[in-house]
């Protein structure tokens, strides 16, 4: 059993509403020192803000102000997003992510961390080792390497091709895993919390620091969006990776998923997209887990 003041289980006895609850966390000199700026502003409830804005070129996030930052970027695959071209050539491709790695760097703390979900590797439109790639580009803009966490993807088949069929001519291998790089700004240890909470399970701490995750990819079609990850992948690293009461900030936040767990684990949270319909999504999941949390 984790020693901690529970909040979930003190909304639940006092039968607070998100509103309520959202109070209980102390607030955050982040998102305070943001408030005076509304322009793209979609939402800003229950210690959840989010941007319709490229983050890129962002002006709402101040430096040193994250503590962790949990996000899936574009791949690069020729995904269809409705604003977001998927179709780069590979060079531009690692040119943007080495833009937002950079962007992203210095709005983290000293002590802040990064859980980057990428793919190990390209294989349509010739191979590519993307995971290998953006870990040296993030190594080069002074991200520090801390581990990578393997995903399983039980459901998915990445295998588009076999090559040459039972010949040793030209064979494709394809491995159905994605990546988690865990990298950080300074300092590992953290040594400041905001509050007295701890809220992982020993039975948690344990199966996560495994770094090899297995559980399901998320259905595009339930979600309504075209690459959204599962609510799992953002909630083992908000948990394992940050306190309560952390900012957790997700610059590609599509349908919100790192915004949902962040909040479900009384973190506060700050989301950028650029598509407008993907905020509405966002904001439509947040509002339906805030008044029904059982229908997401
Ligand atoms: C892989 S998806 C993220 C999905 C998300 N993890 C989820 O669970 O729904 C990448 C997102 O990045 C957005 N995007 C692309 N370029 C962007 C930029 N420059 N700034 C902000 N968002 C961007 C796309 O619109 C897309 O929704």
């Amino acid at each position: 059993m984790a020693n901690f003041v529970d909040i979930d289980k003190l909304a639940l006895q006092l039968n607070l509403s998100p509103q309520e609850k959202a109070k209980l966390i102390p607030p955050d000199e982040t998102t305070q020192l943001l408030s005076d700026d509304y322009t793209g502003l979609v939402m800003d409830e229950n210690r959840v803000k989010l941007y319709h804005d490229d983050f890129l070129t962002s002006q709402h996030i101040q430096e040193n102000s994250i503590d962790l930052l949990v996000t899936s970027p574009p791949y690069n695959v020729g995904i269809e997003y409705n604003t977001h071209d998927d179709t780069h050539e590979y060079a531009q491709y690692l040119k943007f992510s080495r833009d937002w790695l950079q962007k992203a760097f210095d709005v983290m703390r000293d002590d802040g961390r990064m859980c980057l979900n990428i793919p190990l590797d390209k294989n349509k439109g010739g191979q590519q080792s993307v995971g290998a790639d953006l870990t040296i580009l993030a190594k080069e803009i002074g991200w520090q390497y801390h581990s990578t966490i393997i995903w399983n993807e039980g459901n998915i088949s990445r295998r588009t091709a076999w090559g040459s069929w039972m010949s040793a001519s030209a064979p494709y291998v394809i491995a159905p895993v994605e990546l988690i790089l865990v990298l950080y700004k300074k300092h590992w240890k953290k040594t400041k919390r905001k509050t007295p909470e701890n809220d992982i399970t020993r039975d948690e701490f344990m199966a996560w620091t495994n770094g090899v995750w297995t559980f399901n990819g998320e259905s595009k079609k339930r979600i309504g969006h075209p690459a959204p990850f599962p609510r799992e992948l953002p909630r083992r690293c908000v948990k394992l990776f940050s306190f309560v009461g952390d900012t957790v900030l997700d610059p590609f936040a599509g349908s919100g998923t790192t915004l949902l767990e962040s909040w479900n684990n009384n973190r506060h949270s700050i989301g950028f997209d650029v598509s407008i319909e993907y905020c509405e999504l966002a904001e439509k999941r947040l509002r339906t887990l805030w008044q029904s949390p059982k229908l997401i």
